[in-house]
């Protein structure tokens, strides 16, 4: 199965990656995670995008575009993936309907703007792994430290507040659009478009996961 996690910053996407990917077997594809272990690993393309992700904008759709391209022709792939974080703009949809690449689903998870500022700040992310958790609503087992592998967890630099409230801005203007483009193209009955739902994201990560999991009917 192919999926498109759709959803403003710290709506979710990558706490309920986590369980849709394990549930159904395929990779997760979040563009966020391949950018922020390019900075890390002092790429030329993690030096570029940093610019850009420390602001709170959308690194440029060439460059996210031919990442996703490249990612999606590995082995692994074959048998479905979930992108998270991507698409995020229209060019960059059109770049998938163009090369073919057919979805199965849409899954927006919605949370109103003042509840995600309360989540960003409590966020703590292992970052080799992209696994995720919230100081208050979803703490690891021991305090600061990854469930898997015991690593240390870290605070991401883009969610300081001022900048987080700038990634809000940067998504109703250029990912939103994506909700009546998707819509439309579902309602103009091409059999080549994804189902579109929309997943109320305010709750328990578990009680959001049976959401999801009811809707894709996984
Ligand atoms: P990216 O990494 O994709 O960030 P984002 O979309 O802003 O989303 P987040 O990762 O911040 O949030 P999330 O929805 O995954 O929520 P999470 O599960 O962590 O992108 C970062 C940057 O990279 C962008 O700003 C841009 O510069 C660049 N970029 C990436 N993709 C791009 C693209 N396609 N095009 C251009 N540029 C791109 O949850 C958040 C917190 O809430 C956690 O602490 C979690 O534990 C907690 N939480 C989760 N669920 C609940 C719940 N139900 N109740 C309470 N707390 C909860
Ligand atoms: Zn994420």
């Amino acid at each position: 199965m192919r999926l498109i996690l759709l959803g403003g910053p710290g709506a979710g996407k990558g706490t309920q990656a986590n369980f849709i990917i394990q549930k159904l077997g395929i990779p997760q594809i979040s563009t966020g995670d391949m950018l922020r272990a390019a900075v890390k690993a002092g790429t030329e393309l993690g030096l570029e995008a940093k610019k850009y992700m420390d602001s709170g904008a959308l690194v440029p759709d060439e460059v996210i575009i031919g990442l996703v391209k490249e990612r999606i022709t590995q082995p692994d792939c074959q048998k479905g993936f979930l992108f998270d974080g991507f698409p995020r703009t229209i060019p960059q949809a059109e770049a998938m309907k163009e090369a073919g690449v057919d979805i199965d689903y849409v899954v927006e998870i919605a949370v109103p703007d003042e509840e995600i500022i309360k989540r960003m700040s409590g966020r703590r992310v292992h970052l080799p792994s992209g696994r995720t958790y919230h100081v208050v609503f979803n703490p690891p087992k021991v305090e600061g430290k990854d469930d898997v592998t015991g690593e240390p967890l870290i605070q991401r630099d883009d969610d300081k507040e001022e900048t987080v409230r700038k990634r809000l801005e940067v998504y109703h203007a250029q990912t939103e659009p994506l909700v009546d483009y998707y819509k439309k193209w579902e309602a103009s009955g091409d059999p080549k478009a994804p189902k579109y739902v929309r997943i109320d994201g305010i709750g328990k990560v578990e009680e959001i996961r049976d959401r999801i999991f009811a809707a894709i009917g996984a």
